[in-house]
């Protein structure tokens, strides 16, 4: 059985962890075709956003490989986390958006695949933790610093120190998701915001991603330089031509991503 599965509908596609019997947790040989189907996603010029979910009814991702983690070595652990760090960087650092379909358990690494995504959507039956200090550890896939900056330094200290698992509506209200809806409903919400974005000008979505992405770690003062060469540099594009003249000729727009 493959480890991921990859669907394709025009410009979107839906990457999915494909364990089930494992609650999707992540090892190595995931990791690595969740890197391999992202390249190949990477490299279709025609993918415009990106869905990524769980397989089966109880998890997106139950967080990192237990079992396969229990006898790593120092420097096996290290390997592993930067394996996930990449990954995740991955993800942050594409042209397109990657929309997190929360479908049930989001823990540990899962928790922290879900804040690398660019905004998750979960189902009512989504939980959320970073319960890694029950097994002796603290994240390791970037979640002890994406999750404060996405919920604030204290509520991450408490969830990062409590292991606490908590539902949907906890995350809704801590900001780290977007949308909460009916779990028979999740896929066709987050396509129907997949499509919208895959309609947009494909550049000017690059950009926002890559503006809203470095700028949140700068000065405010650098982050406004960013965005200001970001907007200047995409009237040099066709799109921004097409884009405004569409609009002033009061026609459809055709978006060539050039
Ligand atoms: N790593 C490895 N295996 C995992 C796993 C993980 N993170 N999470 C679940 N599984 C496996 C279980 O071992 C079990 O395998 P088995 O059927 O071969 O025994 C299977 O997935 C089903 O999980 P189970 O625990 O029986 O389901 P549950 O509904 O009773 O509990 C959870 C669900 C999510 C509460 C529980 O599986 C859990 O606590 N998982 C670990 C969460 C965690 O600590 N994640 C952070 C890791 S760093």
């Amino acid at each position: 059985m493959p480890l991921t599965l990859l669907e394709k509908n025009g410009p979107v596609a839906i990457l999915t962890v494909n364990r089930p019997d494992k609650l999707n947790a992540l090892n190595a040989e995931v990791l690595g075709e969740l890197a391999c189907q992202f390249a190949g996603l990477e490299n279709d010029a025609d993918v415009r956003a990106v869905i990524l979910t769980g397989a089966g009814e109880k998890a997106f991702i139950a967080g990192a490989d237990i079992a396969a983690m229990r006898d790593l070595s120092t420097v096996d652990a290290k390997r592993f986390s930067d394996m996930g760090h990449a990954l995740l960087a991955r993800f942050e650092r594409a042209r397109f958006p990657v929309i997190a379909a929360v479908n049930g358990f989001a823990l540990g690494g899962g928790c922290e695949v879900a804040l690398a995504c660019d905004f998750i959507y979960a189902a009512d039956n989504a939980k959320f933790g970073q319960p890694e200090v029950n097994l002796g550890v603290i994240p390791g896939f970037g979640g002890t610093q994406r999750l404060a900056r996405r919920i604030g330094i204290a509520r991450a200290r408490e969830w990062c120190m409590t292991g606490d698992i908590y539902g949907a509506d906890v995350a809704l209200s801590a900001g780290l998701v977007n949308l909460v809806v009916p779990r028979a409903e999740l896929l066709e919400r987050a396509k129907a915001t997949a499509t919208k974005i895959a309609q947009k000008g494909p550049l000017a979505i690059a950009q926002a991603k890559r503006v809203l992405l470095r700028g949140a770690d700068e000065s405010l003062e650098t982050a406004n330089e960013l965005e200001a060469q970001a907007f200047a540099q995409l009237f040099g594009s066709v799109d921004q031509k097409e884009g405004m003249s569409a609009f002033l000729e009061k026609r459809a727009v055709a978006f060539l991503g050039k």
